[in-house]
């Protein structure tokens, strides 16, 4: 991908960075000149896909950081403002996706894992960064929505509670700091061609063609397209943007 943006002397952490759009958009801040960790719960991948990036010549540290651990994601955004000295932009990424489940059968264990990682994962990474962003007083948020932020689906009440969740969290952050240099955003994308997509076509969750259907722009997106949206969303050309869910998604949400 050709870099649309310079970032040279900047610094972005990622969270979920070892795969799919984390890592699509690691990439891309790299690119675009910026210093970049890439925090991921799965440490043999992430210092794999951070030692690619460094013997290309980018300037970067992996992370091991389960979201659901709190101290871990400390510790991490501190590692981070360790390394390279300050902290400008972050996209708050790492989610999963359980399996579809009717709502009236739904396990208390797999809410609160979706839940632990999807919400209370954006909250911690976001508490964390923000406080070195308000002693900085400046930098960009971006928290990973979904289209399951806008919209319901059957089957995926959790997921999509978490995502709703998400916006929720983005908005309220971004009023609190627009008026002290720091902004806040979500991304909502659509069906995404990732490991993620991959497992539900492969485990018989989502039919690949009928998702492509789905949107008007009728393929699935992909990582890349939600990273350009991510780094956009993080530099100053949207210096005025705070507090919105921006969805990158072909169209679902238009329906
Ligand atoms: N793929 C899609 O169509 C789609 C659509 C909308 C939103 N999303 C969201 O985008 C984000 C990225 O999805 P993806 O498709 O790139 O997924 P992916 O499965 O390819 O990558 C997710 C990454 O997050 C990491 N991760 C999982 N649990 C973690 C934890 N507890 N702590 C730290 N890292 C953890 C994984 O190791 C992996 O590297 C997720 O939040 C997902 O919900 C995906």
């Amino acid at each position: 991908m050709n870099p649309t943006y310079d970032f040279t002397g900047q610094v972005a952490f990622v969270t979920g960075a070892g795969s799919g759009m984390g890592l699509a958009a690691a990439r891309a801040f790299a690119a675009s000149g910026a210093a970049v960790a890439l925090a991921d719960i799965d440490e043999a991948t992430v210092t794999r896909v951070a030692q690619q990036l460094k013997d290309e010549g980018h300037q970067v540290l992996a992370l091991l950081s389960d979201v659901t651990d709190e101290d871990q994601v400390a510790a991490a955004v501190d590692r981070t403002v360790d390394a390279f000295g300050r902290l400008d932009m972050a996209y708050n990424n790492a989610g999963i996706m359980p399996p579809p489940t009717d709502a009236a059968d739904e396990s208390a264990d797999q809410f609160d894992r979706v839940n632990a990682v999807n919400l209370r994962g954006i909250w911690a990474s976001m508490k964390h960064e923000l406080r070195h962003m308000r002693t900085q007083g400046s930098g960009a948020i971006v928290n990973c929505s979904s289209l399951g932020g806008l919209v319901g689906n059957p089957g995926r009440a959790a997921y999509h509670a978490t995502k709703h969740g998400v916006i929720g969290l983005t908005k309220s952050a971004a009023l609190e700091y627009g008026s002290r240099g720091v902004r806040i955003n979500a991304v909502c994308p659509g069906t995404i061609s990732t490991p993620m997509v991959d497992a539900m076509v492969e485990g018989g969750e989502l039919d690949r063609q009928q998702a492509e259907a789905g949107q008007a722009i009728d393929r699935l997106g992909t990582a890349e397209e939600i990273a350009q949206a991510v780094l956009w969303l993080c530099s100053p050309g949207a210096g005025y943007v705070t507090g919105i869910a921006l969805p990158v998604d072909g169209g679902y949400t238009a329906r």
